[in-house]
């Protein structure tokens, strides 16, 4: 994936075809517990070819390789004064549509569609307002692909930094190439942090998760937060690999995490929603909760 009407950025440092590689691979990890029920397995995600599967494996090395300690929190630095760009919040949309995929853009969903499909799976079934705008809003902050940040700097599982890598976050063997995983500061199972410390006081690798928390921080509730902020961490919400870290809030506002994943992973749909029919919703919802325009 790359913005549109640009050359490609280097291959080396983006060697997706398409973001959706990632979830898709994510897919296969944890493949829809209700397709399997129906005994419909989810073939569909399976079938993808090897090459792919190569390249999101090249993405995770990238991934796992450089995002250190001192990378993340240069990034937060620059991106959260929020100074790069101001836009009416439907302006953002178009933005991020940008986004073009190079493999095969007649059968992949532009980024507003598996937006709206997320939130249109949450608003079916009858979670609060505050939810669907979380399911509409969850991955506004790939816009970093558009301010030129690679791809492993912008998608991809999230994890904390700072301290060991779990041997649970998927291809636990490219940390080997991280600095920090042979900097005492950042390898012990704690490193710069304390026991249950809460995940407010943890530093997240640096990505589309941590960028669009911090842009809605200001309007939307707490557990909304969470689902954006780690619908990522499938370390921890599939995994639990860093209870150590969470304290008793964190857990409790994990259940609002828990309960928004699946309408992302699950709800891809080859039928493109309608936009003119949902347009009324979705712009009252919008101006019930956010402002005219929001800044990047
Ligand atoms: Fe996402
Ligand atoms: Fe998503």
């Amino acid at each position: 994936m790359k913005p549109a009407e640009q050359s490609p950025a280097a291959p080396e440092l983006s060697p997706l075809q398409s973001l959706d590689h990632w979830e898709e691979d994510i897919l296969e990890r944890y493949p829809d517990p209700e397709s399997i029920a129906q005994g419909k397995e989810t073939t569909e995600y399976r079938n993808y070819e090897d090459p792919k599967r190569e390249t999101v494996k090249e993405f995770y090395r990238l991934n796992h390789t450089y995002q250190t300690y001192d990378f993340v929190q240069e990034k937060r630095a620059d991106y959260l004064r929020f100074n790069k760009k101001k836009m009416p919040v439907w302006a953002a949309f178009d933005f991020l549509n940008e986004l073009v995929d190079d493999s095969d853009p007649d059968t992949d969903l532009d980024q507003l569609q598996h937006l709206l499909q997320t939130s249109e799976a949450i608003r079916a079934d009858g979670h609060p307002d505050w939810m669907v705008l979380a399911g509409l809003m969850h991955d506004m902050g790939k816009v970093l692909c558009l301010f030129g940040e690679p791809q492993w700097a912008v998608v991809g599982d999230t994890f904390p930094v700072g301290c060991a890598h779990s041997d649970k976050i998927v291809y636990p063997e490219f940390f080997a190439a991280n600095p920090d995983a042979a900097d005492e500061r950042y390898n012990t199972r704690y490193g710069v942090y304390e026991a249950n410390c809460g995940l407010d006081n943890v530093t997240m690798s640096w990505g589309h998760d941590e960028y669009v928390y911090h842009m809605m921080k200001p309007y939307l509730p707490e557990p909304a937060l969470y689902m954006l902020r780690y619908h990522s961490f499938y370390a921890q919400h599939r995994e639990h690999a860093y209870d150590h870290l969470m304290s008793a809030h964190d857990q409790e506002m994990f259940k609002w995490v828990n309960l928004f994943n699946p309408y992302d992973l699950y709800s891809k749909n080859p039928t493109p929603p309608n936009w003119n029919e949902l347009r009324g919703y979705y712009e009252q919802l919008v101006k019930k909760y956010l402002p005219e325009e929001l800044m990047f």
